[in-house]
């Protein structure tokens, strides 16, 4: 599955919501690549060399299959990251990713789950071509005239430029706020993230602490990440056969969306 996860305006947390996805996604086959063109942070939070990362990644652009290990860093936060350098100069890199590595990203996402962090989403951004790509785009927005009046502004282009399905992530209010925005830009809401100091502290990494994962942001997260595996296609089993020479040989069973795990009959 290939998820993005951007903003309108502002820092409403996009970054936060995509490494806590990658960190705690109920499947040990999550990678956060950071794509925001303005430059990644992750790598001065958690204190890693931003190379090889997103600039290695989208130059190779044709590996094949789950984002290669080379190109990732582990996070003490337990997720899987392609930093990106900080600045502009990030941009070139998302352009040359948009251009040239789609399909590789595709073709990644088919067999694992990659989430791209596109940053904040304007029309020249070169990121909403990757974020065109993604089966679902999380856009997040703070329960406020300002933030509902900068998404309202871009739903026009947006929602024209996506495949994928567009769902709106609630900010710092978990009730009547995210439930107004919801309605009024006549957008779906996959969940709320509150407002939470110490969460947000471990997931810029600030702070150490043991079971963060039930601290309320990481719970909150953690509900996004099973609201999104619930929209999963089930995995159809398909047989192919295969023929050799003269005899055929026993089937390979076939997932669409769990190719990796390809089992043969015996
Ligand atoms: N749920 C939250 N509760 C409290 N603080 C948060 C939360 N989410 C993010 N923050 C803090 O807000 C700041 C901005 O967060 P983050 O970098 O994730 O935003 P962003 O939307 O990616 O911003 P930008 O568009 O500049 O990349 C960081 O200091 C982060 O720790
Ligand atoms: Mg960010």
């Amino acid at each position: 599955m290939l998820i993005a996860v951007g903003s309108g305006k502002g820092a409403p947390g996009a970054t936060t919501l995509g490494l806590g996805l990658a960190a705690l996604w109920p499947r040990p086959d999550a990678a956060l690549v950071e794509c925001d063109p303005a430059g990644g942070d992750l790598w001065a939070r958690f204190g890693h060399h931003p190379e090889p990362g997103l600039s290695a990644l989208a130059a190779a652009a044709t590996w094949q299959g789950p984002i290669p290990g080379f190109f990732r860093r582990r996070l003490s936060v337990g997720a899987d990251v392609v930093l990106a350098i900080p600045g502009d100069g990030a941009a070139a890199s998302v352009l040359t990713l948009a251009d040239r590595g789609l399909e590789a990203l595709r073709q990644a996402a088919a067999t694992a789950t990659v989430i791209l962090d596109v940053g904040r989403l304007d029309h020249r951004s070169p990121a909403v071509a990757l974020a065109a790509a993604a089966d679902h785009v999380l856009l997040l927005a703070a329960p406020s005239l300002a933030q509902q009046t900068q998404v309202g502004a871009r739903l026009p282009w947006l929602s024209h430029a996506l495949s994928g399905k567009l769902w709106l992530v609630g900010v710092g209010d978990g009730g009547h706020g995210t439930a107004e925005l919801s309605r009024d830009l006549g957008l779906p809401v996959i969940g709320t993230v509150p407002y939470s100091r110490w969460g947000a502290s471990v997931l810029s990494g600030q702070l150490r602490i043991p079971n963060w994962q039930r601290l309320k942001l990481a719970r909150a997260v953690r509900c996004i990440a099973a609201a999104l595996c619930a929209l999963e296609p089930e995995p159809t089993e398909q047989v192919v056969w295969r023929a050799t020479g003269r005899s055929a040989v026993p089937p390979v069973i076939t997932s669409p969306t769990f190719a990796g795990r390809r089992r043969e009959a015996s």
